[in-house]
């Protein structure tokens, strides 16, 4: 029968315990989301800082929509560049110290246009091996050649570069990673790359507004050559960016296909952005609550429940089997709590796991809550 695939496919993914489905959200913050008509607390929200609806935001928003329309209306080279998306650009600029920056409508089609754009016969991408799907995707879609290095493996990948017989290589990792919530060695990294003369691709999508004195991410514990981030997480709106030096902006201005042939993102919401951006540079707090409570989960989990050492908003208990998490996930549910189970191929097999993000507007009790939920469910 033609396309049976799709059928079978799916009866396969329900015997592994790997069948996903959408749930429509009621309404949610970072603290708390309505599913079916129970509120949860939400442990599964990227808005780590807790600045989804955030009044200056919204207020942000409504004006950017009077100014310069909710649509862009045509791609970035056609007439879709707007003064917001300029300006957006300039404060990332100079809050992240790079001289140039692009917007793109999202940071999965940011990592593929980059990728894929750099990736020329001569290029050689040097994956973390937990680089996330739309790295992998980009990377190996270009006529680049492309190798994955043990996850934080630098000694590997030294080794690995220095078998290189390809003039230009690039190390892509994540500042802070997806699923593990761990940092990548990024002044190892910068320092390999210098030393092996390659350029460095870090994806700060969890690191953005989480790490550094004002929220900079990466760049505020090493140089690096480009920096992506999605605005969908601790910025609280949408679309990315990717700050880099002059030449590789005209370059990918010229040479991107996602930056050429897709609809700039709203203008409305790059003013936004702007204001997003500068609560997270000023609200110090934020960061320190996400610290502080990350801390008082890991003294309240029960010690045989391993934990990923992070010092990030991600916490992840790797619990192996998807039956496993899914049965987790459920028993803290009917405690109030909204935890994801997150299983392959999202995850390798065998380490499924909950992913628990700590957000700037939970409190003590919540943690205490969830803590208390987990150590049960556990056994
Ligand atoms: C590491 C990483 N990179 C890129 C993306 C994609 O960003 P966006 O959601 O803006 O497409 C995500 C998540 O969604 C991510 O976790």
């Amino acid at each position: 029968m033609a396309f049976g695939f799709i059928k079978q496919k799916l009866v396969h993914q329900h015997e592994l315990a790997l069948y996903r489905r959408t749930k429509c959200v009621e309404s949610q913050n970072a603290r708390e989301v309505k599913i079916d008509g129970r509120t949860y607390l939400n442990f599964s929200s990227n808005d780590y800082l807790g600045l989804n609806n955030h009044a200056d935001i919204n207020k942000a928003m409504q004006e950017g929509a009077d100014k310069f329309g909710t649509c862009a209306s045509a791609s970035s080279l056609i007439t879709g560049y707007h003064y917001a998306h300029q300006s957006l650009e300039n404060d990332i600029c100079t809050w992240l110290n790079k001289p140039k920056c692009l917007l793109f409508s999202s940071g999965f089609a940011a990592n593929q246009g980059v990728l894929d754009a750099l990736g020329e016969k001569n290029t050689h991408y040097w994956l973390d091996k937990l680089s996330h799907a739309s790295l992998i995707d980009g990377a190996f879609a270009s006529e680049a050649r492309t190798k994955r290095f043990l996850h934080n493996d630098m000694l590997q990948l030294d080794t690995l570069l220095s078998s290189s017989s390809d003039k230009d290589n690039i190390i892509v990792s994540e500042g802070v990673f997806s699923m593990d919530g761990d940092q990548a060695n990024l002044r190892s990294i910068s320092e390999l790359a210098t030393k092996h003369k390659a350029l460095t691709y870090i994806d700060d999508a969890h690191s953005i507004g989480v790490k550094g004195i004002s929220g900079e991410g990466s760049l505020s514990q090493a140089p690096l050559d480009m920096v992506m981030a999605t605005f969908g997480k601790a910025i609280a709106t949408s679309g990315a960016f990717v700050v880099c030096n002059n030449d590789i902006y005209e370059y990918l201005v010229n040479f991107s296909r996602h930056y050429i042939y897709s609809t700039a993102m709203s203008p409305a919401v790059a003013w936004a952005t702007k204001a997003s951006i500068k609560l997270a540079q000023k609200e110090h707090w934020r960061r320190e609550k996400i610290i502080e409570l990350s801390h008082l989960l890991s003294t309240e989990l029960n010690d045989d429940i391993e934990l990923i050492k992070t010092e990030s908003s991600i916490h992840a208990i790797v619990l192996g089997s998807a039956d496993k998490t899914l049965n987790t996930s459920e028993k803290l549910k009917e405690d109030g709590i909204w935890v994801t189970a997150i299983r392959p191929p999202t995850v390798a097999n065998n380490s499924s796991r909950l992913r628990v993000t700590i957000t700037a507007s939970h409190n003590a009790k919540d943690i205490k809550h969830l803590a208390n939920s987990i150590n049960k469910a556990y056994f």
